[in-house]
């Protein structure tokens, strides 16, 4: 279930509590960080990897579709994955997380193609970006500091990568979303477009990207959506519904 504080709680602190099931009973995200999770449409019984899992938001929300019937959730970073631990830990009940075999790891997600390939029906790609929202309102870890140039401009090689190995990753006919709360073509289209050449020219796998527009139309009245995407879907931020930026793109791995 998904619930909107009203807007007289907004701004207040939101302290969620351990509730009747033993689990906290809400955890606080973007409505918009849903999207990519609700479109990659989980069936029953699907295997489904995480790449970039941590802190866990989205992870919570694969589990809550009720469909995984093995869960990987990965992150490189182990004090992430820690927290992902926590997470999980925190906010789904013991029966869930062991009927979903959860497993969490701290690999490099761009060699999870050679470690375990053509392996899951569902695969979610939510790739480290400049996280636009973040960086517009905190200097703390800010990717726009002048310190940080080089690892930013190296974003897009990375996220390519992980592109690429999630989809290497995936059943030839299973499904792979991938997604940024970034707003730059950079790390969202390009990056899609850059992938699919890579698996066409180097592995010889065909990619189809998914069209999208039956879930938008569904999404239209909550979230406002970029009008001239041309690869995925991009909500971005507005006076009338302030979420986002989240850029996804779904794509079909056929061979
Ligand atoms: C946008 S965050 C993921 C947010 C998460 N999906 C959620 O909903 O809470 C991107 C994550 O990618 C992880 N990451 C960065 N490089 C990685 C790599 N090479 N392999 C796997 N994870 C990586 C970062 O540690 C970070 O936690």
């Amino acid at each position: 279930m998904c619930l909107a504080p009203p807007e007289s709680e907004l701004g207040r602190s939101l302290q969620p509590r351990r509730g009747s099931f033993g689990v906290m009973d809400y955890y606080l995200m973007d409505a918009a960080s849903l999207l990519p999770v609700l479109a990659l449409g989980l069936q029953p019984g699907d295997t489904v990897l995480d790449l970039c899992a941590a802190p866990g938001g989205k992870t919570l929300a694969l589990l809550q579709t009720g469909c995984c019937r093995n869960l990987a959730a990965n992150d490189l970073s182990t004090s992430r994955t820690g927290r992902l631990q926590n997470v999980l830990h925190s906010y789904v009940p013991e029966d869930i997380r062991n009927k979903s075999r959860v497993r969490v790891t701290s690999w490099d997600g761009r060699k999870w193609g050679e470690l375990e390939g053509d392996t899951y029906d569902r695969v979610l790609v939510d790739v480290p970006c400049t996280t636009d929202r973040h960086s517009l309102h905190e200097e703390e870890n800010n990717i726009f500091q002048r310190s940080r140039k080089k690892e930013r401009q190296k974003l897009p090689m990375l996220q390519v990568q992980l592109l690429a190995a999630g989809l290497l990753a995936t059943k030839p006919g299973g499904y792979v979303m991938y997604s940024t709360c970034s707003l730059s073509h950079l790390q969202n289209e390009y990056v899609v477009q850059g992938a699919i050449e890579l698996l066409a020219n180097q592995y010889n796998i065909e990619v189809r990207v998914e069209d999208l527009t039956p879930f938008r139309k569904l999404f239209m009245d909550t979230f406002f959506f970029f009008p001239s995407c041309q690869v995925g879907e991009l909500v971005i931020p507005n006076l009338m519904a302030n979420f986002g930026p989240m850029y996804f793109c779904k794509m079909c791995r056929l061979t």
